[in-house]
């Protein structure tokens, strides 16, 4: 029997337990943990996350600020506003939401957020950390990847790990993670020879290469563990659209052990990881050990 990962329970338990820990430091420190999310532009997909981290952040107890920006902001106002938020003291974490508009160096814009503050994991700095062990601040989506593999498959030490897609966001900083628990890690991509049987080496296939279904059903080592990060909106024969992962989840599902579906898996684990980001960024700012959540 195949086992289906539901994400969206297991980020709710998550955020559940994220809010009781803040309500937590609220008691014995004093203090609210502040996250500022900063979007630029009208792109209705990224409003659309903007909106829900807000609430994910309100629900748990933590202090929301929301920075909704012209997309015809110059760079170094936004810079300047960056700088604000660095400085000031309520706010623990800081995440821009990208894309940025064409004119910003989104780059320049990562790198000018304070790594203590940084819930996204993009600077440099926390790159760094990750990838030498040192206490970072890691990107939410592969941390949440990272919860879900753990809850299927608690001995990740000696796997053979595939990643497909190669991005800052995802591939990478998933493949340090793996790498850290000991799994044997390919990344593979678009460009990559030989994907399907690269892929069929894999006891965890990590799909993330945001192309729709790309991933066959026979691309899938039996028994493997499957997380499927792409969120692709893809026409339906009615006019209407429908979301799909990266992998064809009804041909995959019955030889995988287990597989995240598409809506309701890894999506649900961004935002969950993001608001543990800002408790944990609050607690280390003001030295104080943070919960194993
Ligand atoms: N846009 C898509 N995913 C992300 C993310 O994880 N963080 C930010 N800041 N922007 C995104």
């Amino acid at each position: 029997m195949t086992t289906i990962i539901d994400g969206k329970a297991i980020a709710q338990a998550l955020r559940a337990r994220v809010g009781e820990a803040v309500a937590e430091i609220g008691r014995a420190h004093g203090i609210q943990p502040g996250l500022a999310v900063v979007l630029v532009g009208e792109d209705p997909a990224s409003a659309v996350y903007v909106r829900n981290k807000g609430k994910a952040t309100v629900e748990a107890g933590l202090q929301s600020f929301e920075h909704k920006l012209d997309a015809s902001i110059a760079q170094a106002d936004l810079l300047a506003l960056i700088d604000r938020l660095n400085r000031d003291d309520a706010v623990d974490g800081i995440l821009v939401q990208l894309p940025l508009p064409a004119h910003i160096d989104a780059e320049r814009v990562l790198q000018a957020i304070d790594p203590a503050k940084d819930v996204d994991g993009f600077h440099p700095v926390n790159v760094g950390r990750l990838w030498t062990g040192a206490p970072a601040l890691a990107p939410c989506t592969p941390t949440g990847c990272m919860r879900m593999i753990r809850g299927v498959l608690p001995k990740i030490s000696g796997r053979e790990a595939v990643i497909v897609g190669r991005s800052n966001i995802v591939g990478k900083p998933m493949a340090a993670m793996l790498l850290a628990e000991s799994a044997t890690v390919t990344i593979a991509h678009s460009r990559t020879q030989d994907l399907q049987q690269r892929c069929l080496n894999a006891d965890i296939l990590v799909a993330a290469v945001g192309r729709p279904e790309m991933i066959r059903g026979d691309w899938v080592k039996p028994g493997a563990i499957v997380i499927d990060v792409g969120i692709n909106r893809v026409p339906r024969g009615d006019g209407k659209s429908r979301l799909v992962g990266d992998v064809a989840y009804d041909e995959a599902a019955p030889r995988a052990r287990a597989i995240t579906p598409v809506p309701g898996g890894v999506g649900p684990m961004t935002i969950a990881c993001l608001i543990e980001n800002a408790l944990v960024a609050a607690c280390r700012r003001r030295g104080i050990q943070p919960p194993t959540l």
